[in-house]
């Protein structure tokens, strides 16, 4: 089963973000995929706030992974686009993260195919240019929603 979203703006795709957070359970994972400059920072942006998050989100990019605790429940968000190598994920014990009670959002999950996360949510973000720049689908898939 899968559900779509239309957004017009970053706000609309912040704020589905944050209503997605506001129903997250401890040890769910969310994968996002979608080209560069789609969305998924913004939708992370607005997961954290949704889940009470109040440290600023910036992008995981050059770090791999960047933890947040000031929220309801922790959050460890990953971004893929770098990493050449998925055993560098393991190196840093991202299995742990993964298996852990807090919530996961990982942007570029598509980017090592062999990665398989059991019961994960995917989010998939694509630019509907014929409809404006602004204009989003997004997909999800495996969810509670769904
Ligand atoms: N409907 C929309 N939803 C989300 N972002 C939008 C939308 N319309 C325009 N934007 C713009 O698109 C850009 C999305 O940037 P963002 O960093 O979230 O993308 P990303 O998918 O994380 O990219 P990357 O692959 O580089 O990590 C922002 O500049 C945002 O303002
Ligand atoms: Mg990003």
């Amino acid at each position: 089963m899968q559900k779509q979203i239309i957004t017009n703006h970053s706000a609309e795709t912040y704020a589905f973000g944050r209503k997605l957070a506001e129903a997250a359970a401890p040890g769910e994972i969310y994968l996002l995929t979608g080209d560069l400059g789609t969305g998924k920072t913004v939708f992370t942006k607005g997961f954290a706030e949704g889940l009470g998050i109040t440290e600023h989100i910036t992008s995981p990019t050059f770090n791999i992974i960047k933890e947040y605790r000031s929220g309801r429940l922790p959050l460890y968000h990953f971004d893929l686009y770098r990493l050449s190598d998925e055993d560098e994920l393991y190196a840093i014990g991202a299995d742990e993260y993964w298996n852990s009670d807090g919530v996961c959002v990982i942007e570029w999950a598509d980017m090592f195919p062999d990665i398989v996360w059991e019961n994960a949510v995917h989010i998939e973000i694509k630019k509907e240019l014929s409809e404006g720049p602004d204009c989003r689908i997004i997909t999800i898939s495996g969810g509670k929603e769904c």
